[in-house]
């Protein structure tokens, strides 16, 4: 019998105990070993739970006992879940996670440390809910030298923006609609400001490319501007707009990554991609696109992953599974404004018409769209590909002369 603790019993943590109990014949037969979760870390009471005896508020009792081989923490945040956390791996647990925050802030310390104490520290419920991305990426695409991931990673977002697009839903009644579904974080800031999808992003950019790319480097945007006319001109164009968390290897050896709206083409594999459902696509040197599908957030699907790495430390108890980063100091990371990538811009001038040849003076590759039912001053239009910075002083020059300038959108023209 392998003892487990599980750190939190919030949507997570409740999930992973279910699973637990509900599977424990299947695991057993997978990991030749029988799994019990001995204790249950959390502050608040639950006294009708049916797992009532194996609460504890005092974390203690967990890292005081030396049966406890695997702790799951599904608590979330940073504190006090990393000094929960180290002190773990310190005394010979294998910790698995759920956790992106502190993976994609702490990961590397907590990565080392776990090394250091021959034991694992295991994330693949992190990045992507349900879907296995992790271990793909480290096992399975491992002869891959990754040129590109680029993924809609936050299902919250997703939710909202396909709800806006085939409903035509206010994003309030959307993000709504996403906490009562249990998807949203606990602060939705960071969900719509695009943190949640900067965290994965970075989690996948450390594992590809064997520094830790911490939030900090990273351009984050989220979808708190988008507009149904963006999603209209978007059609029109051609594609939908996606929230996008995007790592590139450039020919320089930089990485160009970031997390903004972006307008992808109807024909992208991920365009399909809608409500809570999240599609990530690996482009590797041998193997080409491969693209993983499936529930990015949620009790169960997430509960799974960490319930798959529970077996897969109960397998491994004496020895390491090889994920692992390097710290990393952010001069892989090519400076944002010095990226470059084509844009859509949605504008209003008083003169609509010579607002229009001021842009195509500026912007010497535009191409007009329109949309239906467009304000009597509104106009669009999609650019070639241009540097972020020499964007930025055209459309101060655009502004200078009488336009103002609603939305700017990145288009993503390789995906
Ligand atoms: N809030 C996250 C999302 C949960 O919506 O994707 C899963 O990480």
């Amino acid at each position: 019998m392998v003892q487990v603790a599980v750190m939190g019993h919030g949507v997570v943590g409740s999930g992973v105990v279910e699973v637990i109990m509900n599977h424990r014949d299947g695991i057993m037969k997978r990991s030749d070993a029988e799994l019990n979760v001995k204790y249950i870390l959390d502050i608040r009471e639950f006294p009708d739970s049916p797992y009532a005896d194996k609460f504890t508020k005092n974390f203690d009792d967990i890292l005081n006992d030396d049966e406890v081989k695997v702790v799951a923490e599904v608590m979330g945040g940073v504190h006090p879940a990393y000094d929960f956390t180290k002190a773990c791996l310190l005394a010979g647990k294998s910790v698995v996670t759920s956790n992106k925050e502190l993976v994609a802030t702490k990961g590397a310390e907590l990565l080392q440390i776990a090394k250091d104490n021959n034991v694992n520290y295991l994330f693949e419920a992190s990045v992507g809910g349900g879907i296995p991305i992790i271990r793909p990426i480290s096992l399975c695409l491992a002869a891959n030298e990754v040129i590109e991931v680029a993924g809609i990673l936050n299902g919250t977002t997703n939710f909202i923006l396909a709800k806006m697009i085939k409903d035509s839903m206010s994003f309030e009644d959307a993000l709504k609609m996403a906490q009562q579904l249990g998807y949203a974080e606990r602060n939705p800031a960071a969900d719509v400001e695009g943190h949640d999808a900067c965290r994965k992003i970075c989690i996948l950019a450390s594992l590809c490319y064997g520094k830790h790319i911490y939030p900090e480097f990273v351009h984050t945007q989220g979808i708190t501007k988008m507009t149904l006319a963006d999603v209209a001109y978007a059609a029109s164009w051609g594609g939908v707009v996606k929230l996008i968390g995007q790592v590139k290897k450039l020919d320089d050896g930089k990485l160009d990554i970031t997390v903004e709206p972006m307008l992808i083409e109807k024909s992208s594999q991920l365009a399909g991609v809608d409500d809570v459902f999240n599609g990530i696509l690996v482009r590797g040197d041998s193997t080409g696109d491969v693209v993983f599908y499936g529930k990015g957030a949620g009790k169960l699907p997430t509960a799974s992953a960490v319930v798959a790495d529970i077996i897969d430390c109960v397998k491994h108890l004496k020895e390491r599974k090889f994920v692992f980063w390097e710290d990393g100091d952010g001069s892989l990371v090519k400076p944002y404004e010095k990226t470059e990538y084509p844009i859509y811009i949605r504008a209003e001038a008083e003169d609509k018409k010579a607002a229009a040849e001021k842009a195509a003076e500026l912007f010497p590759d535009m191409k007009v769209i329109v949309r239906a039912d467009a304000g009597e001053n509104e106009f669009a239009f999609v650019t070639g590909s241009m540097k972020v910075a020499d964007q930025e002083k055209t459309i101060a020059a655009l502004e200078a002369a009488g336009v103002t300038v609603q939305s700017k959108i990145r288009i993503a023209a390789d995906l």
